[in-house]
């Protein structure tokens, strides 16, 4: 067993199972590239400030890439008695270049070290998630258009209210994922902020120049205290957050597909390949991917949960407690990332049953409202139409029929006022183009809409 490079001070070895305890090397060499990207931006600062020498520097960079190499090509030795990718990483360093190596870490700590590389990890993270979403906005925008004139049944309390459009159905969960990518966005520039330098927590002695890493790193600046640049991980818990608040509205979607696919609505099909059949019951084909959509919302709240409760207690500056970030983050991202891929891949192959989905619509008296309107115009107060409205579709539900299909004469008994072009607005067709304003769910204005929504994600 090699010695751990903190170990100076130490009378005995750790036990077999502190050091399997304690490390977290089985899950932070994840971290490697951005570990290498962070060393490699120190030594170029620490050169330049005059505080190692050039021929270090440059066998750091050469030590670096190899390692690069190895890692990349799975030939990297992780050992569970070297801590985390850090020591790792580290040890490998001063293996390959000798005394360089054990320079590297001058002016820094592992402290403002893990920081940094989960700021690096979680910026790229923002970014590729970020444009996984624009990518499940454009298969949205897509079968939206295709159904622009498809009229489903509007839902309230899970029961039929009033017709929309089924693009203009879709177009809602458009408006959710752009409001999770502005919140990505805007998250970003707290996480862009660089730890190093903070070194433990107190900062250094060494007249380091914190500046030109950030610039190498591309961070937008430098954190400005060194106890919080070290301690805090409230950028992680807000792009938990923000990852909890996509999975919700993925899993509500997740939930209409459920619904919508089961053979009492038969409104959709989703293809075959994200659906499985039944061991037992041969005739079932079921929604696989969005259930474990909606499951796996849970355990992204989970995350976000176990962050926060990390985080509460935890005096200044860095606690070990840290450590556990780690596993709900990778999580959180990976799971995130795949949801949206295959996401986005389901709803381009959505098959919509227009005749159902028209049927269900008209079998609400989902034109209710309509009706109350008309009156209204021919001067009636709007509660007293409610009323009358409400007897009319009692007088249709005896007689299980649509309201278009009652008589002028059956409807003139509920209200004098009711002439022949009462039917033109008790059609599905004429209810949705009346709501012709923006944000309403007119044909025309879905149409809009989806103009709109494509040029402000492609700008
Ligand atoms: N593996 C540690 C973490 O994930 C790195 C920082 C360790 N710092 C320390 N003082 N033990 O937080």
């Amino acid at each position: 067993q090699d010695k751990k490079k903190w170990s100076g001070r130490f009378n005995e070895p750790v036990s077999e199972l502190v050091e399997r305890y304690t490390a977290s090397v089985g899950f932070d060499y994840k971290l490697a590239e951005y570990d290498i990207q962070g060393s490699l931006a120190h030594a170029h600062m620490l050169a330049a400030a005059g505080i190692i020498s050039g021929s270090d520097l440059a066998d750091i960079e050469r030590g670096l890439e190899q390692i690069r190499d190895e890692i990349h090509n799975h030939q990297f030795d992780w050992q569970v008695a070297r801590e985390d990718v850090h020591l790792n990483i580290e040890h490998r360093l001063t293996a390959l270049v000798g005394d360089a190596g054990k320079r590297l870490h001058t002016a820094r700590s592992r402290n403002d070290q893990v920081a940094t590389d989960i700021r690096l990890y979680l910026r790229a993270a923002s970014d590729e998630i970020i444009s996984l979403i624009r990518a499940l906005q454009q298969a949205l925008l897509e079968l939206a258009e295709q159904h622009a004139d498809t009229i489903m049944p509007g839902f309230t309390h899970l029961q039929v209210a009033q017709p929309v459009t089924f693009g203009h159905h879709l177009l809602a969960y458009f408006e959710m994922l752009q409001r999770d990518a502005q919140r990505l966005q805007d998250g970003r520039k707290r996480i862009n902020q660089l730890p190093l330098g903070a070194a433990a927590l107190a900062g250094t002695s060494y007249p380091i120049d914190r500046e030109a890493v950030a610039r190498e790193l591309e961070f937008d600046g430098i954190c400005r205290n060194s106890l919080d640049a070290v301690s805090d991980r409230d950028f992680a818990i807000e792009f938990c957050a923000c990852a909890a608040l996509i999975m919700m509205h993925l899993s509500r979607l997740s939930e209409e597909l459920i619904l919508w696919m089961s053979p009492s609505f038969g409104f959709i099909e989703l293809a075959d390949r994200f659906c499985t059949g039944s061991s037992i019951m041969p005739q079932k084909k079921n929604p696989d991917v969005p259930e474990l959509v909606r499951g796996k919302t849970g355990r992204i709240n989970g995350h976000l949960v176990a962050l926060l409760t990390l985080m509460k207690s935890q005096p200044l500056a860095y606690n070990k407690d840290n450590q556990e970030d780690k596993e709900p983050l990778f999580d959180t991202v990976d799971t995130l990332k795949d949801t949206l891929r295959i996401y986005a891949d389901m709803m381009t192959g959505v098959k919509v049953n227009q005749t159902t989905m028209r049927q269900a619509a008209l079998r609400g008296y989902a034109t209710a409202t309509d009706l109350a309107d008309y009156l209204v115009r021919k001067g009636m107060p709007f509660r007293d139409a409610h009323e009358i409205v409400a007897k009319v579709v009692r007088a249709a539900e005896d007689k299980q029929c649509d309201l278009s299909a009652l008589s002028l004469p059956e409807l003139k008994q509920f209200s004098a006022v009711i002439e022949a072009d009462v039917f033109a607005i008790l059609t599905l067709e004429g209810s949705v183009q009346s709501r012709n304003h923006s944000g309403g769910t007119a044909p025309a204005q879905v149409r809009q809409a989806i103009e709109r929504a494509r040029s402000s994600i492609t700008e």
